[in-house]
């Protein structure tokens, strides 16, 4: 599994990897989804209804479920082999969450008390990307809090965008990726993943309705803010 592949989530094989392969991709992958839900525990209410977007792999749901017993969990993606992930990585909390194959427009309708949608953004072009968000808005109550972390860094000039890209490379050898994984995942970065900059990715994130757009996160080329609907 490519945490950054623009290919369809569909390996099964590659399945099994996709934590490690993601821990060396994300600096601080752990803490970063650890911190997406003190966020959301701290600003979501108590029985409150949790939309988690790009929620294969199960790692956010597992984290809300224990994090909150009382929340109750809508996880949404169009992967069935990364939803069969996020059930064998809920476990015993698998009756916690309720999953749905496809897209934001598959969700339901809400109002939902809170969003997370982590490492899935940055496969969506613009002006999807738009069109998602403004549907993850439309599902939430007022003021209700959004966590949303993926690929985001500075993508002009082009030496900047370059360097940036030589970084995540060597994160990737340094955390115990092989050069030739790290080589596949910037290819696979230059030619099938739409980034922005996080100046766009803001500015996607006001456009959509959300407001108090706050970074909560930074990892090299990854960030993460915390909005309110
Ligand atoms: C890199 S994985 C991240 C999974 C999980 N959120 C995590 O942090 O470990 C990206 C996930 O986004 C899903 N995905 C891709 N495009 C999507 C879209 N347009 N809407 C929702 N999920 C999408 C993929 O199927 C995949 O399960």
């Amino acid at each position: 599994m490519n945490t950054l592949s623009a290919q369809p989530f569909s390996e099964r094989t590659a399945l099994a990897s996709y934590t490690q392969n993601a821990r060396r991709t994300v600096p601080g992958f752990d803490s970063m989804h650890l911190m997406a839900s003190v966020l959301l525990a701290q600003r979501a209410p108590q029985g409150g209804r949790i939309l988690v977007l790009g929620a294969g792999g199960g790692m956010e749901l597992r984290l809300l479920a224990e994090a909150r017993p009382d929340w109750s969990l809508d996880g949404v993606d169009p992967s069935e082999p990364m939803l069969d992930l996020a059930r064998e990585t809920l476990g015993d909390h698998a009756g916690r969450a309720t999953l749905h194959l496809g897209y934001i427009d598959d969700a339901p309708t809400g109002p939902f008390d809170g969003a997370v949608c982590i490492l899935t953004l940055h496969f969506l072009p613009a002006a999807e990307r738009l069109r998602t968000l403004r549907q993850v808005h439309q599902r939430l109550a007022p003021g209700a809090p959004f966590v949303v972390a993926h690929c985001s860094f500075p993508q002009q000039p082009a030496e900047e965008r370059s360097r940036w890209r030589d970084l995540e490379e060597a994160y990737i050898v340094a955390s115990g990726g092989t050069p030739e994984m790290a080589r596949k995942r910037r290819k696979g970065v230059e030619e099938g993943l739409p980034v922005l900059s996080p100046e766009d990715d803001e500015r996607l994130l006001h456009e959509a309705g959300f407001g108090a757009v706050t970074p909560f996160y930074v990892g090299f080329t990854f960030r993460g803010w915390v909005a309110s609907a």
